[in-house]
């Protein structure tokens, strides 16, 4: 695999689309210099929230979480760059509200462990498999960009 083409996969959760973050979060992976891939809004139903938190199906936050996931659109965006995995959950901060760090996107907007505004893949494994479960092949846009040149991944 190319590493400059790896692939993570972002959720504007519901409570993030709710209380206009949307633009704030994409915002934001935009001015670290990442491309946008994909990008679209739907409602999430039991089947796809059972296969995006396939490894969390069965613990006692998963039917809250779920009930959550399902309660309103998100807007979900495939983000691609060297090392797009860990620079999104940089960005997006720890998942406990005490140790989310200001500057992150959980740590500027979140007090909850639920309610936390953003979802990034955990790996370039799942981020390859949660962008196939969000987006078809051609709902993907591999394009060049100049400005490439200017933010030197290497
Ligand atoms: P997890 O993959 O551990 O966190 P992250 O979103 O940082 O990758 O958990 C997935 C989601 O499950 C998390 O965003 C919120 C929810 N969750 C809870 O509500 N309570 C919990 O104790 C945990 C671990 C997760
Ligand atoms: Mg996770």
């Amino acid at each position: 695999m190319n590493p400059d083409k790896e692939r993570t996969l972002v959720i504007v959760k519901p409570d993030g689309v709710q209380r206009g973050l949307i633009g704030e979060v994409v915002s934001r992976l935009e001015r670290r210099g990442l491309k946008i891939v994909g990008v679209k809004m739907l409602k999430m139903d039991d089947g796809l929230a059972a296969k995006h938190y396939e490894a969390h199906v069965g613990k006692p936050f998963y039917e809250p979480l779920a009930k959550f996931m399902t309660s309103s659109p998100v807007v979900a965006v495939a983000a691609q760059g060297r090392g797009a995995v860990r620079l999104v959950r940089n960005m997006m901060g720890a998942l406990s509200p005490e140790e989310s760090a200001a500057g992150t996107i959980r740590g500027d907007f979140a007090v909850s462990k639920r309610y936390n505004v953003v979802h990034g893949s955990d790996s370039p494994e799942s981020g390859e498999r949660e962008v196939s479960l969000f987006f078809s092949p051609d709902e993907i846009f591999d394009y060049d960009r100049d400005i490439d040149n200017w933010l030197r991944q290497e």
